[in-house]
């Protein structure tokens, strides 16, 4: 079967301009492409930029916020079209839902708590899509279904549903104009487990179902091992490891890889002792020069201090910025 590319992001950065005039490299030269029915999870620690390149990519920023350079190309029906290059009316008449949806970070939090379940996710579909009230509240049923939500639920507000229906009503909103892409940002960290679990189900049956290519952003590797295809490690802005999920989850390259890997439990194999990595990630206004991950890594060289490691190809897919490596 062949791979068919849905989103291509190259070079991407995105900064934040503060008022004392420093800026925060949150997305610093990521590259990743996306394939249609598959996933990439993306991972890092809190802090590393990963909601950063999630609202980067549908333009859904603050004003302190600029695109310094890159470009975010989305399958469309007329080919490739630069999200980068859009203006905001553009965007939001021609791409943004149409073709890739987001579902941020705590949104099921973020519900509007005086207004039905069922209007919000009509007013979703009408915002985005040229069709009338009548056939937008007859998709919203339709996706409820979809997302194992009895449709009479169309008329109950937030407080009404659990924490795992709300989550299932976000993502049936970011669904409910069959985008390309989805962008699902630590969709699942709200939730106990099991809830977590049939969340992940619902996202995998659902792209059996419409085929979009699904990022899904964690800070939690044993989520990724449950749903990712592809994976990118994310730290202090940038990539530093992307692979097929087997050979990186087998044979971790990076040394942060490794140790994000060794700080979960194991599924599989002899027992380790849980730990955590010692330290932080560095204040992204000032990262450390060379590889930003030096000040913690245990393998640190001197050339680590000076030069910036590139993320460059070592076969079978993959692709790792470290000195050490290739
Ligand atoms: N509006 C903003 N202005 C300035 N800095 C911000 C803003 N939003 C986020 N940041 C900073 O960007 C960095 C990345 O944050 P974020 O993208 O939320 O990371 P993650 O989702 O991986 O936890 C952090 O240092 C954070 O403080
Ligand atoms: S480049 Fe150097 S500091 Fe960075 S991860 Fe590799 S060995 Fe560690
Ligand atoms: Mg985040």
């Amino acid at each position: 079967m062949s791979m068919v590319e849905v989103l291509k992001v190259t070079n991407l950065k995105m900064w934040y301009f503060l008022e004392d005039g420093s800026k925060v490299r949150a997305v610093d030269g990521v590259t990743f492409t996306v394939f249609r029915g598959k996933t990439l999870g993306i991972v890092g620690e809190s802090g590393s930029g990963k909601s950063s390149l999630a609202m980067t990519l549908i333009r859904i920023l603050p004003l302190n916020a600029k695109i310094v350079e890159g470009s975010i190309e989305i399958a469309t029906d007329k080919g490739f079209v630069d999200i980068v290059k859009l203006n905001e009316s553009e965007l939001r008449s021609k791409i943004r839902w149409k073709y890739i949806s987001v579902i941020p970070q705590g949104a099921m939090n973020a519900l509007n708590p005086f207004m039905k379940i069922g209007d919000q996710i009509v007013e979703a579909i009408l915002l985005h899509e040229n069709i009338s009230k009548k056939e937008a509240l007859e998709r919203a049923k339709n996706i409820l279904k979809y997302v194992g939500i009895d449709p009479s639920r169309l008329d109950s507000y937030p407080h009404e549903l659990s924490g795992g229906q709300r989550q299932r009503a976000v993502i049936a909103m970011a669904l409910a104009t069959y985008p390309r892409v989805i962008v699902a940002d630590e969709p699942t960290t709200a939730l106990d487990v099991i809830t977590q679990a049939q969340v992940i189900k619902l996202l995998k049956e659902l792209q059996k179902k419409f085929n979009f290519g699904l990022i899904f952003i964690t800070h939690d590797l044993s989520l990724i091992a449950q749903i990712a295809d592809y994976v990118a490690v994310m730290y202090a802005g940038k990539i530093v490891e992307y692979g097929p999920l087997e050979k990186l989850f087998k044979e971790p390259l990076h040394p942060y890889t490794r140790a994000l890997l060794e700080a979960i439990p194991r599924l599989y194999g002899e027992k380790r002792r849980l730990r955590g990595i010692p330290g932080t990630p560095p204040d992204l206004r000032s990262p450390p020069p060379g590889c930003r991950f030096h000040p913690r890594c245990p393998y640190a060289d001197d050339i680590c201090k000076k030069e910036e490691p590139q993320l460059k190809s070592v076969g079978d897919g993959r692709l790792v910025a470290c000195h050490l490596v290739g």
